[in-house]
């Protein structure tokens, strides 16, 4: 049975989407490259690193560049990050929250984000989470299974008894390769692949995501 949950924060707890859509338009403006909502949406669980180098296109740059460029991302992202409140938490987060620490099952963060605690702190959920796997934790980043492979590891609790709340195609190849179980949030055509795929947390039961994954394990 169940005994772990990993959720990944952008896109599933709260959908800072916009503010790094905003903070990334500001450097692309800046250093004269395109950028819209389109390419935004092909960021979704993306890394920083791999998100320039995406922006960039056939642009090249020295190392230094790169990270000059990143950190200077970065600010303007925690500056936006500034305005989040508890009322910023995504319709549904809290009280599947509740519910399953309830039903004494661990809980773990997954997020490839290195801003992640700082988010957390903002919405006010820290406490919630008995380990926090972010952009620190390892090397290898969605779709490697490692970061739910550290999270689950510090749980204790073995992957096939973990689900994973994933937004992004990336973050759900993630969670099968590390052998877990997975609840895609959005589009099919985003995250399909996973063993149960809901429009969002709105609504969602512990109870109802547990029975429906069972069904999938007969
Ligand atoms: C992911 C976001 O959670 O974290 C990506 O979906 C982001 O958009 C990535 O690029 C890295 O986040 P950060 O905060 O370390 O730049
Ligand atoms: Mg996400």
């Amino acid at each position: 049975d169940l005994q772990g949950a990993i959720f990944d924060l952008d896109g599933v707890i709260t959908d800072t989407a916009e503010f790094h859509y905003q903070a990334w338009c500001q450097l692309a403006q800046e250093e004269g490259l395109p950028f819209d909502r389109a390419m935004n949406e092909s960021l979704r669980g993306v890394p920083r690193r791999d998100s320039l180098l995406k922006i960039l296109g056939d642009r090249s740059a020295s190392e230094d560049q790169l990270q000059a460029m990143m950190a200077r991302k970065n600010e303007y992202y925690i500056r936006l990050l500034q305005q989040i409140t508890p009322t910023d938490l995504l319709p549904g987060t809290l009280a599947l929250l509740q519910e399953i620490r309830q039903a004494k099952v661990k809980v773990a963060l997954g997020s490839a984000s290195k801003n992640a605690r700082t988010v957390l702190n903002k919405l006010g959920i820290t406490h919630y989470f008995d380990v926090i796997a972010d952009g620190y934790s390892v090397e290898r980043s969605k779709p490697a299974p490692d970061l739910f492979l550290f999270a689950a590891q510090h749980l204790g609790i073995a992957p096939h008894q973990t689900v994973v709340f994933e937004d992004a195609k990336a973050g759900i190849q993630a969670a099968l390769a590390a052998q877990m179980w997975t609840v895609g949030l959005g589009p099919q055509e985003r995250v399909g692949a996973a063993h149960v795929v809901l429009p969002s947390l709105a609504r969602a039961t512990w109870g109802q995501i547990f029975r429906a994954l069972g069904q999938k394990a007969t």
